[in-house]
């Protein structure tokens, strides 16, 4: 399995601070035979985050400096998760995108903007917009709807399909996988001290919900996609 959306990159957002707790949740998740992580920081300057492409590459270069001198199978890949904003057209070309291919994971939480042109925009540039965890929007199903018909596609949390006392969350989360509107499932990883078989456990309650493919295409199949450079085009 492949996690699309984590952020375990050291003291650069608001979720993993310590390069040691970050080396840490990497081993662990090798141990849950996780094959590959994508470090995904905020890129969200009206949070406050909003970090240096080279700090980026640098923090990146010395996780995968640990992950080879510790032997681990596991593989490490940049991205970036952004906060939606109206000149994302001209940020995202002088930043990150997934392992440098057209995906791009954005969070529409804190946007009252135009989601759907924002969407058209950037898939005239040629990116594939990735909408990160719609089900914790407060949105209606019809507007999650409009979003995808304009070709965006869902990463759901994992969190939302295994805490069923998160009740809104967990119901829309539980209707998308229902009616298969989701794309890709991720941990979303804040913590050093939450779980690290969140992946594997919503692997077994999506199967048991829809079928084992499914399952596969959410948290194997399309995350693939994700690895190989360019492989929107
Ligand atoms: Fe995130």
């Amino acid at each position: 399995m492949i996690d699309i959306h984590t952020h375990i990159m050291d003291g650069i957002d608001d979720g993993i601070q310590t390069f040691d707790d970050a080396c840490n949740v990497l081993i662990k998740l090798d141990q849950q035979g996780i094959t590959g992580v994508f470090l995904t920081p905020h890129y969200a300057p009206q949070r406050g985050y909003q970090p240096l492409l080279e700090t980026v590459k640098d923090k990146y270069k010395k996780l995968k400096a640990f992950i080879e001198s510790e032997g681990l199978s596991l593989v490490v890949y940049l991205g970036c998760e952004y906060d939606a904003s109206d000149d994302l057209d001209l940020v995202i070309p002088r930043h990150l995108t997934h392992n440098q291919t057209r995906y791009v994971l954005i969070d529409f939480m804190h946007y009252d903007g135009d989601a759907n042109e924002l969407i058209y925009t950037l898939k005239c540039l040629k990116y594939q917009v990735i909408v990160a965890h719609p089900e914790r929007y407060d949105a209606s199903m019809k507007r999650l709807l409009e979003l995808k018909s304009e070709g965006a596609l869902f990463q759901l949390n994992a969190s939302s399909l295994l805490h069923k006392e998160r009740r809104q969350e967990y119901q829309l989360a539980k209707r998308l996988i229902k009616h298969r509107l989701i794309d890709f499932v991720a941990s979303d990883i804040h913590r050093a001290t939450q779980s690290m078989d969140s992946l594997k456990r919503v692997h077994y309650v999506i199967k048991k919900m829809t079928d084992g493919d499914y399952a596969d295409t959410l948290l194997k199949n399309n995350p693939k996609k994700l690895i190989t450079p360019n492989d929107y085009d």
